[in-house]
């Protein structure tokens, strides 16, 4: 076993480290708008991020459902270690190794869905997100694709188009989205007064079809639709339960491929070990990525049908995709995931947190809370005005906890404090945590 390194306790001069780091990086990774924490790190492990004055937090954020096993965990460390001496790199496509074999061998024993019977290997979520798109395009030869407003597939072009999280992440771009249409996210937290879930989704299906299909595209242009079961970007928005079983039905209607992008939310976040799996439908392409490997080495995956991946070619891969090591990390990550029961452990500590957060709907700021699994949320109003969302104060609350030694997930959705941590967090550690979160929310109360 490689031992785990031990973490610096002290890099002095943290103040001149920052100097030197907004000299060199864009304005995007440290400006005042965009920086979500002010903490430079000098190491991690499992629970722990460690900044350079040695101070220790929380990290409730996984790295964004990277690190679902906790930051380095030993045993994928050392899976990882032998695989790079004994393999170093490998160009997948041609020089197939057995470590993709077996990867292969295990995302098929653990996916979704029966339909699904082959695996692309590739490098990144957006590579894998853009690569389902790919598939689905380029097998249809229809070049539209369905997407819902809020959703996040990555920031390259491709997946830029299908995504909307936001508009100012489109700026620039807006021009070449003539790829795809987009429906509102039936998000249960944004319905309209007075509908039930079930209604929402029913209502954002009636748009597609009445609105979508009759006013802006013909439904034969159409090559499929990219469905994140949890929209977690947009600040962890649930739909209904029915909606996929309206989507996938809506998908068969039209002959549509449906894209499920598993990227934050698979591997065991949410309390399965795929969030389609809380819906009860069979998606024709999945996109996997992020906690794939344990967070220790880049790689993603899309698992397809026979009809997408063998009856059609379709050109899509990149020279560091299914690299020898990653492969092996993806490996034992499963290994360990099944060993140690973290996907029961997710669902456990999450309805238990989830009862917790949920208790914070006494403060008159906070509007909703809301999870499932490891994949919680709370999201910040006015007072007197829930609707009317509040970044200043949910700002305020995260600087607070970053003070007292916690990091929620704070990104995109800007009054939302999202907790993620990884699958392996104590139980005391996660008690400490929300207890963190709770005091700065009691003193943004006044
Ligand atoms: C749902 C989803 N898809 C795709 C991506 C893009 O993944 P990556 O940043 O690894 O390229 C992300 C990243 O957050 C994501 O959340």
């Amino acid at each position: 076993m490689v031992p785990p390194k031990p973490v610096p306790k002290k890099a002095p001069g943290s103040r001149e480290l920052w100097r030197r780091y907004r000299a060199l990086f864009p304005k995007y990774f440290w400006s005042e708008e965009t920086r979500h924490a002010s903490i430079l790190i000098a190491g991690a492990q499992g629970s722990t991020l460690v900044d350079v004055d040695g101070k220790e937090y929380i990290d409730l954020t996984s790295q964004w459902s990277t690190n679902n096993l906790g930051n380095v965990h030993p045993e994928i460390l050392e899976a990882t270690t032998e695989a790079l001496g004994r393999y170093g790199f490998l160009i997948y496509w041609m020089n197939p190794h057995l470590p993709m074999l077996e990867l292969a061998e295990h995302l098929i024993r653990v996916r979704p869905s029966s339909n699904l019977t082959r695996v692309f290997l590739e490098l990144s979520g957006t590579g894998a997100a853009e690569g389902a798109v790919k598939y689905a395009v380029e097998a249809q030869e229809r070049p539209v694709m369905l997407g819902f407003m809020g959703q996040y597939h990555g920031l390259s072009i491709g997946t830029g188009i299908v995504g909307s999280l936001t508009s100012e992440a489109r700026r620039h771009w807006e021009a070449y989205a003539g790829g795809a249409v987009h429906a509102p996210y039936p998000a249960i937290s944004r319905r309209p007064d007075g509908m039930s879930p079930e209604e929402y989704g029913g209502w954002v299906l009636d748009f597609v079809r009445d609105e979508l299909l009759h006013h802006v595209v013909a439904p034969d242009r159409i090559a499929g639709a990219i469905f994140e079961p949890v929209a977690l970007e947009a600040g962890t928005w649930i739909p209904p339960k029915g909606f996929l079983r309206g989507l996938r039905r809506l998908c068969d209607e039209h002959g549509w491929v449906l894209i499920d992008d598993e990227v934050e939310a698979g591997v065991g976040r949410t309390g399965k070990m795929w969030a389609v799996e809380h819906f009860g439908v069979a998606p024709d392409l999945v996109a996997i990525g992020k906690a794939l490997s344990g967070g220790l080495m880049p790689i993603s995956a899309v698992l397809g049908t026979e009809r997408l991946m063998v009856d059609h070619n379709v050109a899509a891969g990149t020279t560091f995709g299914g690299h020898p090591a990653a492969c092996v990390a993806a490996s034992k990550t499963f290994e360990v995931i099944e060993r140690d029961r973290l996907v029961e452990r997710s669902a456990r500590l999450g309805a238990r947190a989830r009862k917790r957060i949920g208790e914070w709907e006494r403060f008159d700021h906070v509007v909703d809370t809301r999870g499932l699994g490891l994949c919680l949320a709370v999201e910040l109003g006015k007072p007197g005005r829930p609707r009317a969302p509040d970044p200043v104060r949910t700002r305020r609350v995260f600087f607070d906890c970053v003070r007292h030694g916690v990091v929620p997930l704070y990104s995109y959705g800007d009054h939302v404090l999202r907790i993620q941590p990884p699958l392996t967090i104590s139980e005391e550690e996660l008690d400490r945590a929300l207890d963190t979160m709770e005091g700065a929310l009691r003193r943004a109360a006044r």
